[in-house]
């Protein structure tokens, strides 16, 4: 597959980035994975506005290709003949000795590749997922996207040595996100709760496009952290991300949530982000 790599299209195993990459020695990087349906890109403003959000809080420097992002994801796509699936792009701050402080020499080292995958065929989207419960031992800045992350790989390792395909996280205020996913229940009155946004969580594109699609179809949306409790009387439990899109989650912690099918909410969300992204 080609990659696009500080300023080139290059085959994957032509790809060169020095060992002295401090993405690679300190993780010093952020990312974004946007999706595209055939051949048109889902949310990308929201996700490129993101990343300038994450670089800004890293004081990581833009990459000089900036301006320019968008047309080389949709670039990437054609040259790699991917019509649906993800682009994924990060950026590291760049060469240094090894040295926590020591500025890196010369500019950001941009990667960007793709991924082919048909998103609403996964089991997770049409049948739905298994999750157990985790403490979020993670830092407190989860709305930086950083490359950061060996909590998210733990958990998720984890979740499938336990026979279930995720972990979601909790703090003392209840649910703060999955592992790679923004959290959503729906009470016994149909309302939609999810946990406000704050440097506790990342703020999902799809969480956010979610809430707009929900509160057009006339749901009642209440931005509350979710209590772990509440889980066992919650009429529906579903999480969003890039890549799930909207994915109903079945039980958590072997505990089925309601009768342990997706619920008609979840379905009807899902069908109504599909329409969104066709
Ligand atoms: N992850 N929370 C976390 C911790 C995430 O890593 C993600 C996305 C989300 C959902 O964000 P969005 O709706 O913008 O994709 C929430 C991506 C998909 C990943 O790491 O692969």
């Amino acid at each position: 597959s080609i990659i696009f790599l500080n300023g080139a299209y290059v085959r994957a195993e032509d790809a060169r980035i020095s060992p002295f990459d401090r993405g690679f020695t300190f993780g010093e990087g952020v990312y974004e994975v946007c999706i595209a349906v055939n051949g048109n890109f889902v949310d990308a403003p929201a996700h490129l506005a993101r990343l300038d959000r994450s670089l800004a809080a890293c004081g990581i420097a833009a990459p000089p290709e900036r301006a320019e992002l968008h047309s080389i994801m949709k670039e990437l796509l054609q040259k790699n003949d991917v019509r649906t699936g993800l682009v994924y792009l990060q950026v590291t701050s760049g060469m240094s000795s090894r040295n926590f402080t020591a500025c890196p020499e010369g500019r950001p080292t941009l990667m960007m590749l793709t991924q082919a995958s048909d998103f609403e065929q996964t089991p997770a989207f049409r049948d739905g997922i298994h999750v157990q419960l985790q403490e979020d031992i993670r830092w407190l800045h989860r709305d930086i996207k950083t490359t950061m992350l060996l909590p998210q790989v733990m958990a998720k390792r984890n979740a499938l040595a336990n026979g279930v395909s995720d972990t979601l996280f909790y703090d003392a205020l209840g649910i703060t996100e999955g592992a790679s996913s923004n959290v959503f229940l729906v009470d016994g009155h149909g309302t939609l709760v999810t946990r406000p946004l704050s440097n506790l969580l990342l703020a999902g594109c799809t969480r956010e496009r979610i809430l707009e699609l929900a509160q057009e179809a006339g749901f009642v949306i209440d931005e509350r952290p979710i209590q772990r409790a509440e889980l066992a009387t919650a009429a529906e439990c579903f999480v969003t991300s890039a890549t799930y899109l909207v994915a109903p989650v079945l039980s958590v912690d072997g505990r089925a949530i309601a009768d342990g099918k997706a619920g008609q909410v979840t379905r009807r969300l899902q069908h109504l982000y599909c329409a969104y992204i066709a």
